[in-house]
């Protein structure tokens, strides 16, 4: 079975972070979202993968994974441009793929991963397979519809009443069926061609569409809050590894890993879970709280407190103040000016971002 991976679309909810790179490669606790993606597939055995490029720097994807060598995988990479939609992207695959094959979204996070599905996808007679997750708020993602039996009837698109409590997640199984169904579609009211739209024919025309309902957590990370959230669940499985140097004279509370040629100095304070990435320097009086992931490179200064927070490679903090709740690009300074006069606070920050007091 050949894989796919969606790594365009806008990722307009998550800007500024995403204008200058896409969504799917912004770090969850060091690692970018599509490379979980990645990986499950990879573990699920499939080494023959696609990755649809957008139009939000798709060099640095490919930069990123290369010919896919890196990750034991073999990487083909298919130019979508505008987000005309998740049916158009899976479109440009029909050259690609060959019978059964797998489309996972770049931004979706599934704990439990594929593998057992791609097995069962593959020595089923199925057109279609969709993996299903209950969720509070429905209306925001495609959703399943079942009759009195419980047999899946219907798929629709953001429905404002929706029929059930059941999302479609990310992720979908095809066989070569879906191509003649999306050659058939029109734009949706979003101006997309919806792979929903697409399932949703292939069931009333009588094609076999199955569903199975994802056992553990589904993230579809498409907002800041979602990325946090990714992160708190991806940290609540991280493993201690300390390959880093600890001062005597700091304190590391919980499970947390500490990469080479990081430093904690004496008088910091780290409570896991947390992630501390290569070559960062957090000194002395510093609290890093949970869930915080810091990339590589970053320096956190004189009395400064992280708590359930992203920071990305080469980031200095120097405050002394609790940062929490956030996401820094790469590269941000956050530091008091202690002698600025007059006193006050001074931004040099891009279009649409979030300065929250
Ligand atoms: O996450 C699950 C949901 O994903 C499903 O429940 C919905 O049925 C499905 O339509 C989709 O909804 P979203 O509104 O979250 O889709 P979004 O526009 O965020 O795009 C999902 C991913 O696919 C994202 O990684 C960007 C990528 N993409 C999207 C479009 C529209 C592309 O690569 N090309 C595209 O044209």
């Amino acid at each position: 079975m050949k894989g796919v991976i969606l790594h365009g679309g806008h990722g307009t909810r998550l800007r500024p972070l995403t204008h200058t790179g896409p969504k799917q490669l912004i770090p969850v606790a060091n690692k970018p979202i599509s490379q979980y993606v990645l990986e499950d597939l990879r573990d699920s055995g499939i080494k023959e993968i696609a990755i649809i490029l957008g139009d939000v720097y798709p060099e640095k994807v490919k930069e990123y994974y290369g010919d896919g060598e890196r990750f034991g995988v073999r990487i083909t990479y298919i130019h979508q441009g505008e987000p005309r939609g998740i049916a158009h992207a899976v479109g440009l695959c029909e050259d690609f793929v060959e019978e059964a094959f797998v489309v996972y979204l770049g931004d979706n996070l599934l704990k439990g991963g594929i593998s057992s599905y791609v097995k069962e996808f593959s020595e089923s007679d199925l057109d279609a397979m969709i993996l299903l997750c209950e969720v509070v708020k429905p209306q925001l993602f495609g959703v399943a519809k079942f009759d009195d039996e419980g047999k899946l009837v219907g798929l629709v698109e953001k429905p404002k009443v929706p029929p059930s409590s059941y999302a479609l997640t990310g992720i979908y199984f095809f066989r070569r069926a879906i191509f003649d169904t999306i050659r058939r579609l029109k734009p949706s009211w979003r101006g997309e061609l919806e792979i929903t739209e697409a399932i949703h024919l292939l069931l009333v025309n009588g094609y076999k569409v199955d569903h199975r309902i994802v056992s553990g957590w589904w993230k579809d990370t498409g907002t800041p809050d979602d990325i946090l959230e990714a992160n708190r669940l991806v940290l609540d499985e991280l493993q201690t590894r300390i390959d880093g140097t600890v001062e005597n004279q700091s304190s590391l509370q919980g499970r947390i890993s500490l990469g080479s040629g990081s430093i904690v100095k004496s008088g910091a304070l780290i409570r896991g879970p947390a992630v501390i990435g290569e070559g960062s320097m957090i000194e002395g009086d510093v609290y890093i709280g949970p869930y915080t992931s810091i990339g590589n490179g970053v320096v956190v200064i004189k009395s400064g407190e992280i708590e359930n927070s992203i920071v990305m490679d080469g980031c200095v903090i120097d405050v002394n103040d609790r940062i929490i709740d956030s996401i820094i690009g790469p590269n941000t300074r956050i530091v008091l000016d202690r002698e600025s006069k007059p006193s006050g606070r001074r931004f040099i920050i891009g279009e649409s971002s979030q300065i929250i007091f």
